[in-house]
């Protein structure tokens, strides 16, 4: 069957719709999870604060999430979406991508870092599974933005290393993104079953609520995210079409 420009059109248009349908839910829930955050973070102070902590520390306690929240996953999230919405050339797309993921990053370290701020030292926090994931997810990530940086952004690398390492940048890229707010939701339980089983906080409280929201909401966003980054392009598509258009025109 022959392809007109009307078909081109038609599939054009329901692929950018499909696009900016799952960047304007990925926003959404983006916006939701930074409100509940600093919500959580400025409503219940006295959760992040314990009798040992002095004023400084609650600080420190109240920067972990919000960093890791919107400073690491956000961002990293946004990061990743470039691709998708930024007009331009593939140069700028890069040189915003590297700045955004690099930024993430060094908010992720910061939020790390918070944590070594207490009276018990660095290694006194290192026995959960949530600590054990965010090493190793803020590791991967940091290894990913320097290959990334080399191979991408450096001008010296081969054109068919580039090509080849293209695949596991992306898998990587969305394997840190989705191990990320794996890792903010075991934080999450972990602070949650901390204050119900050891401050009396009721299962039903609007903090819970607040909470749960913040993880539910994390579970959405990752899911527009990764949709959105796995959908074929409108380019792609249109090259397919193009392809197969000219073996029906030579057949
Ligand atoms: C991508 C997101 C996150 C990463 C990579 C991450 C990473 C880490 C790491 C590496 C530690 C251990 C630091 C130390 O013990 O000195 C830690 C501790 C902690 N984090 Fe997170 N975190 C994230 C999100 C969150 C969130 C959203 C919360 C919610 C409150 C949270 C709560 C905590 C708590 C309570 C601790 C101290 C107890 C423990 O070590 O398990 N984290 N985090």
């Amino acid at each position: 069957m022959l392809l007109t420009q009307q078909h081109y059109t038609i599939v054009a248009m329901a692929t950018l719709s499909h696009t900016s349908s799952l960047l304007f839910f990925a926003r959404l829930s983006g916006l939701a999870v930074a409100v509940l955050v600093v919500f959580w973070a400025l409503a219940f102070k006295s959760s992040f604060l314990s009798p040992s902590l002095s004023q400084q520390d609650l600080i420190y306690a109240v920067l972990h999430p919000l960093l890791m929240v919107i400073g690491f996953i956000l961002l990293s999230g946004e990061a990743i979406l470039v691709h998708r919405w930024l007009p331009g050339s593939r140069g700028l797309k890069k040189l915003v991508h590297l700045w955004l993921q690099g930024v993430a990053l060094s908010c992720g370290i910061f939020g790390i870092w918070t944590k070594f701020q207490g009276n018990d030292g660095i290694v006194a926090n290192f026995f959960s599974l949530h600590s054990w994931m965010g090493l190793v997810c803020v590791s991967l990530f940091g290894a990913q933005w320097l290959i990334g940086f080399m191979n991408f952004w450096h001008r010296g690398e081969v054109r068919t290393v580039r090509i080849r390492i293209l695949p596991w940048h992306v898998f990587l890229g969305l394997y840190t993104y989705a191990l990320a707010i794996a890792t903010a939701e075991t934080g999450l339980l972990e602070k949650l079953t901390f204050l119900q089983t050891k401050r009396n906080l009721p299962r039903h409280s609007t903090e819970s609520m607040v909470v749960n929201s913040l993880g539910l909401g994390l579970a959405l966003l990752s899911g527009f995210v990764i949709l959105a980054a796995v959908s074929p392009k409108y380019h792609t598509i249109q090259n397919k079409l193009l392809y197969s258009d000219t073996k029906c025109l030579s057949s």
